[in-house]
């Protein structure tokens, strides 16, 4: 036909597709926050979706998946190590995340960069039909905005940023920040988690560039036509929360709930944390904080137990590989410690799970420790408050997130403060279930109105309220 009225371009797709020794292409659910977030968005409009499949020099044509139209866009081997591990996840991820981890800067990794945005950029202007929107999302894909612009001025552009915008000081160290300011200006709306993230953007945007501002609209001129208008705004996002409640209900995954906790040996207490293997996550300070609960006899041994689903996340990126290996010391040293024949304090899981085992493990968890050191969102604190249709368990949450400027029945923490988290621990463990249930309402309340339906109709809301993109001469 003539093209999708939305088109999405994220560098991924929403499922993982490899080829069978058969040649026949298979798909599993990708990882992450983005694909949790706009997977049922896009299922209930009539859209297509541009990204990578997840495998290198995969070169697939166009499906369909639950009635979405995905369009691949083929990476190379070398495009996988120097883009996406490169300099999406080895300089942008570290140094939006306050720089956490050291960002590498590599010109050669930028050179990948620029290329492979203006590969996605080309596969959008393809899809799209005249004047249609598309929305760009996250920081893999910041010049995609600027360069879609230009092939295609009749078009409608958002971009959302789903990981936090880094403070002008830390920002400051990119040598193509510059770059990276105009490839975002080229959208009508860009997106932020947090409306700290769209201040740290706007003072960026004074810092670099001569545009006048007011307020969070950033005025670009065009030559030949009227000014654009770009706003920058907070859009924080959400969970299929109402699917999550349901799934929650079912006979099967509250059985299953059950199943876990007897398989664990009934504890008193079972605490959760559900993270990919990230070095954001803070895993490294919640599994240390549990270890000195346990060594100072504060909850008995015999009586708690930490469950640790730590999804495979870039592992060919060498700050993940630290990660693990301090992680699997760590947790290795604890139950060494504090376990017996038997009973493992701590149950690590190097794995992925489907989303039913996911509910059930929330239902099982009396207390959920979100621990992140710097988080754009958090959507797994999302997901347990979704599930707990009991009104029972309580959420530890770090103040570094996203979700912690919504979530405000939860126990905030700041991960760094060990005491201050193992008495966050401690408290949440032994809370009056009065008390619990008196936060989780609130919690409930909040996540279950504010869905990714509410998140998306939003943005696309905002998108379309803008003056019209349409290169209208004065
Ligand atoms: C975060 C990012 C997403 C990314 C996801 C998984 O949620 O915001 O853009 O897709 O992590 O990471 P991966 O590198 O596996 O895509």
């Amino acid at each position: 036909g003539d093209g999708y009225e939305l088109v999405v371009v994220a560098n991924r797709l929403p499922v993982d597709v490899t080829l069978g020794e058969d040649g026949e292409p298979s798909w599993t659910r990708s990882p992450g926050g983005l694909v949790t977030a706009l997977s049922p968005v896009m299922a209930k409009a009539d859209g297509a979706w541009v990204g990578w499949g997840g495998s290198p020099d995969l070169a697939l044509d166009p499906f369909d998946v639950d009635g979405t139209r995905l369009v691949p866009v083929a990476l190379s081997a070398d495009d996988v190590a120097t883009f996406y591990e490169g300099f999406s996840n080895d300089t942008l991820w570290p140094l939006y995340h306050d720089v956490i981890a050291p960002p590498a800067f590599h010109r050669n990794w930028w050179d990948s960069y620029v290329t492979v945005n203006r590969r996605f950029a080309a596969a959008a202007a393809e899809q799209a039909a005249p004047g249609a929107t598309v929305w760009v999302q996250d920081y893999q894909l910041q010049l995609v905005p600027a360069m879609l612009r230009e092939q295609r001025p009749d078009l409608r552009i958002g971009y959302f940023h789903h990981i936090p915008f880094p403070p002008l000081e830390i920002f400051a160290q990119l040598p193509w920040r510059r770059q990276v300011v105009d490839g975002l200006l080229g959208a009508d709306l860009i997106g932020f988690q947090r409306a700290g993230d769209a201040s740290n953007f706007v003072r960026v945007v004074r810092r670099y560039t001569d545009l006048p501002t007011r307020g969070q609209v950033i005025t670009v001129p065009r030559p030949g036509a009227v000014d654009r208008q770009v706003r920058a705004s907070a859009f924080p996002i959400s969970i299929d929360s109402g699917a999550f409640d349901e799934l929650a209900r079912t006979p099967e995954v509250q059985q299953r709930a059950r199943e876990i906790r007897h398989d664990l040996g009934d504890p008193k207490v079972l605490l959760l944390g559900v993270d990919r293997l990230d070095y954001t996550k803070g895993i490294i300070h919640r599994i240390k904080a549990f270890g000195e609960v346990l060594e100072d006899g504060t909850l008995d041994p015999q009586d708690v137990r930490l469950v640790q689903v730590a999804s495979p996340s870039r592992e060919n990126v060498e700050a993940y590989q630290q990660l693990r290996d301090e992680v699997e010391l760590l947790v290795g040293r604890i139950n060494g410690d504090h376990g017996a024949v038997g009973h493992t304090p701590i149950q690590y899981l190097h794995q992925s799970f489907p989303m039913a085992e996911m509910a059930a493990l929330y239902l099982a968890a009396d207390v959920m420790l979100v621990t992140a050191l710097r988080d754009g969102m958090n959507l797994v604190a999302k997901e347990y408050v979704a599930a707990r249709n009991d009104e029972r368990g309580t959420l530890v949450l770090s103040e570094f997130t996203g979700a912690a400027d919504e979530l405000a029945g939860a126990v905030l923490i700041n991960p760094h403060d060990i005491d201050g988290l193992k008495d966050a621990i401690v408290r949440a463990a032994t809370m009056e279930p009065r008390q619990a249930r008196t936060r989780m309402r609130r919690l409930r309340r909040r996540v279950l109105e504010h869905d990714v339906t509410a998140w998306s109709e939003q943005f696309l809301g905002a998108l379309q309220a803008e003056p019209a993109a349409p290169g209208r001469a004065l």
